[in-house]
């Protein structure tokens, strides 16, 4: 121990205690005798272009799309705390790679924390868009006050289970629409076709709208709407221009890029929908007279103000975020199952004991008791996190890992690569659901935290949670999965995607 921290110790016991000051006194001495934050090790930044030249196509070595390879690499460089300053634009990013490290971080989590994320978004919501948002912003990509007002109107609402399991014959339908899908595409050798994630995201936008809008797209019948196709291209511009718009060089401050004009009409897009549908669901609501206890999530969301502004901002969000997250999750399980057929076998049975006719109906006890389905799809995440990195912006001056570092700078969970470590997951690279099922193993609570964690939470996980088990439930009832093929490298869009054809054998069971 550093020998002015234990003098201060020594004096701290030998003078008369006062608890406020000697946390005030210990906070500052830590401060004092950590590590400035200079010394942090990382790629050094070049004059001008700072690090953010790493980020340009050809010349620079950090591709967006391999942000996963880029980590492990700086990882193995430099340790479990790297720094990434002089980012123009940008405030510096420091990867922790380190999960005690993190669980401190974010149990020091104060009301309102900031995940850094979106400054694009946030331009579009308070200064481009500002007349449409007002006071409403929304969660994503908003912070502060602003943020914290409109998740305590809706988190109550959104993360309540008994509101999520009024869900689950909507749930069913979409997921029975997409068995009617599958049956349709999929080649006589029973194999999906190369676009098969785009179906997946249609199932997702299905199951969406049911609970942000009231409304049945029917997105996967042949002859859906140009403006379901027109929502579906609108999110897939969203996400992948989200990137280049945060990472490289940001242009599209100074003016309108085109990368930037499709950013904002995609948005538009999003918004106009999520408008159109709240709405009608509102004159719906009102000529209908239900008991409270009745009210799906977006009618209750309706009656907290009465108008539609905060149930189309609450839907906007849902939909930004809550498709190809969930999309993807899907497309990661199946290949899991399919790539494992001995894993995929004590699902099924689990799922006949439990559910023995694929006609019965799914209800909330079902859910309840699949645990082995829930752990194939917490393995997955652990292999393969839809969100490879999640953060916060530090609100005052914090020591990490040893180190003083400063308000403002954001630090960025590396996700991917620490559940992917054998020192927190023993034989780390296979696909193990068991692990999760034994209470006694020893596992780190912050080595796998695909949802995020506090007060910033996924506010869509309980219906994020609820789709991909109901989905899940149907296709293993139907299908056995066969997957012949070269294991998938991934990609991150900016959600972590298989890279490739998702060339999956559906085989009809009897
Ligand atoms: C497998 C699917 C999903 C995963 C892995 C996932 C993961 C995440 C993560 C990591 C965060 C950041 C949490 C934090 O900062 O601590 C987040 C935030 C969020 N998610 Fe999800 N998500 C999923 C699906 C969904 C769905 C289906 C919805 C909508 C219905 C949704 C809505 C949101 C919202 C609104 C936030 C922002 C919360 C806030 O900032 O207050 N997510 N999600």
């Amino acid at each position: 121990m550093n020998n002015k921290f234990k003098i201060f110790l020594k004096n701290c016991v030998n003078s008369n205690f006062n608890y406020c000051t000697f946390i005030r006194e210990f906070d500052e001495k830590i401060l004092s005798v950590s590590r400035s934050y200079t010394e942090i090790p990382g790629p050094k930044p070049v004059p001008f272009f700072g690090n953010t030249w790493r980020f340009i196509p050809i010349i620079g070595d950090f591709n967006i799309q391999s942000i996963d390879k880029v980590s492990k690499q700086l990882h193995e460089n430099y340790g479990d705390i790297v720094k990434i300053g002089g980012l123009l634009g940008r405030p510096d990013m420091v990867f922790l790679y380190d999960a005690n490290e993190i669980e401190k971080v974010y149990r020091q989590e104060e009301r309102m924390p900031y995940r850094p994320s979106m400054p694009s978004l946030n331009y579009y919501k308070h200064k481009l868009r500002k007349n449409w948002f007002n006071e409403e912003a929304g969660v994503i990509g908003n912070h502060g006050e602003s943020w914290y007002n409109f998740r305590s109107k809706v988190q109550q609402v959104m993360l309540q289970p008994r509101v999520a399991h009024m869900y689950i014959g909507a749930i069913e339908e979409s997921s029975q629409a997409f068995i009617n899908r599958i049956e349709k595409i999929k080649d006589h050798h029973d194999e999906t076709p190369d676009d098969f994630l785009n179906e997946i995201h249609k199932w997702s936008v299905e199951s969406i709208a049911q609970v942000a809008l009231n409304v049945k797209l029917d997105c996967m019948s042949d002859n859906s709407s140009d403006e379901t196709q027109e929502l579906i291209d609108a999110i897939h511009t969203f996400f992948t221009n989200v990137g280049i718009l945060e990472l490289k060089i940001p242009f599209w401050k100074i003016f309108n890029t085109p990368t930037w004009k499709n950013y904002v009409k995609s948005l538009d897009t999003i918004f106009n929908f999520t408008t159109k549908y709240c709405n009608i669901a509102m004159k719906k609501s009102k000529n209908n007279k239900k008991c409270p206890d009745e009210f799906s999530l977006l009618e209750r969301i309706l009656e907290i103000k009465g108008d539609t502004k905060l149930a189309s901002v609450l839907a906007f969000d849902l939909f930004l975020v809550g498709i190809d997250t969930t999309s993807n999750a899907i497309a990661s399980v199946l290949l899991q199952l399919a790539s494992h057929p001995e894993k995929q076998l004590i699902l099924h049975n689990e799922i006949m004991k439990i559910l023995p006719s694929k006609n019965m109906k799914i209800n909330p006890k079902n859910i309840e008791d699949l645990k082995y389905l829930k752990s194939c799809i917490k393995e997955t995440l652990r292999l393969y996190p839809v969100v490879i990195g999640n953060g916060r912006c530090m609100t005052k001056d914090t020591i990490i890992n040893g180190y003083h570092v400063p308000k403002g700078v954001q630090v960025i969970f590396q996700h991917c690569i620490i559940s992917n470590k054998e020192k927190y997951f023993p034989h780390c690279n296979e696909y193990l659901p068991e692990r999760w099922m034994s209470e006694s193993e020893r596992r780190h609570p912050f080595a796998s935290l695909p949802f995020g964690y506090g007060r910033r939470m996924c506010l869509g996980r309980r219906f994020a949670d609820l789709e991909m088990l109901i989905v899940l439930i149907k296709i293993i009832q139907h299908y056995k999965l066969e997957y012949k093929y070269e294991k998938l490298d991934y990609y991150i869009n900016p959600v972590y995607t298989p890279k490739g054809p998702l060339k999956i054998k559906f085989i009809k069971r009897n």
